[in-house]
């Protein structure tokens, strides 16, 4: 971004709290160098630990990573397994680093799917890293926004099915509670690398409000220059909230 429209941001050293990342592009990165699709998402990992690195340099609170939606069941089954294997075996790889780290790590999906090592590894990984003060990384395994809803849903049927509650008392707030991720700040950030304009399924409900930014980069070449760039374009819109442009610049300088 030239300097003179930097020079525009109302704060340029904004930074989001909450980055959610779709990490796209893998396959077609590989394709591009005449390798097999599973190379890229092998690449893709690398780029995990370069973009959690430097979230955490940049104290940045919460990154979201989608790492497995619940619509890539679709995909053909090596590849299906692969990513599980992939899973599992960069879990197991970067748990202490993650936790020298500081980084607490949380997951976010119906895993009731997964076998039951991989769901013993995912409790694990979550008990040991708890306490944890820095970076928390959420990683989204099949995930799906409406899955999220649904779920959240549920719990509130079961809520009026229990004569605790009445239909009348179901508002907005109520399901933000039983929502994925409730506990911590929402998004200020969507980034999706891989040139699709499109939130395939990724936080539906989450993203209400969040400012969305695309790129043609694709994942496994998405490095912390490029986090930068989407952080300085965050730090230049104006989130209005509903509110007019004025209102909203006469919050900022009050
Ligand atoms: C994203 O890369 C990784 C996952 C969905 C797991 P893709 O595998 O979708 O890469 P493209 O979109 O085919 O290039
Ligand atoms: C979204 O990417 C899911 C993840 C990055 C995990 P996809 O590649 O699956 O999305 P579509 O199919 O292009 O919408
Ligand atoms: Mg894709």
């Amino acid at each position: 971004m030239a300097d003179d429209a930097q020079d525009q941001c109302l704060s340029r050293d904004r930074l989001p709290r909450h980055v959610a990342i779709v990490m796209d592009g893998n396959g077609r990165w590989a394709q591009q160098r005449s390798m097999i699709r599973t190379a890229g998402h092998r690449e893709g990992a690398k780029a995990v630990r370069r973009i959690v690195k430097a979230c955490s340099e940049r104290g940045i609170e919460v990154l979201t990573l989608f790492a497995f939606s619940s619509e890539n069941w679709r995909r053909p089954r090596p590849e299906v397994e692969l990513l599980m294997n992939l899973f599992v075996t960069t879990l197991r790889s970067e748990i202490r680093r993650l936790d020298v780290a500081n980084v607490r790590l949380r997951f976010i999906g119906d895993y009731r799917a997964f076998s039951a090592t991989l769901q013993s590894y995912i409790a694990k990984a979550e008990r040991r890293t708890a306490q944890n003060t820095g970076l928390t990384l959420v990683v989204a395994v099949n995930y799906g926004g409406r899955w999220d809803i649904v779920q959240a849903c549920r719990r509130v049927a079961e809520e009026v099915e229990a004569g605790r509650m009445q239909p009348d008392d179901i508002t907005a707030d109520l399901i933000q509670r039983h929502i994925g991720l409730a506990d911590l700040p929402e998004p200020d950030l969507f980034i999706r690398t891989g040139g699709e304009q499109r939130i395939s399924n990724f936080l539906l409900w989450q993203l209400a409000y969040t400012e969305l930014y695309f790129t043609d980069q694709l994942w496994p070449d998405f490095d912390a220059a490029d986090l930068d760039a989407a952080c300085t374009a965050f730090a230049c819109r104006q989130r209005r909230f509903g509110q007019t442009s004025e209102q909203v610049t006469e919050v900022f300088h009050a």
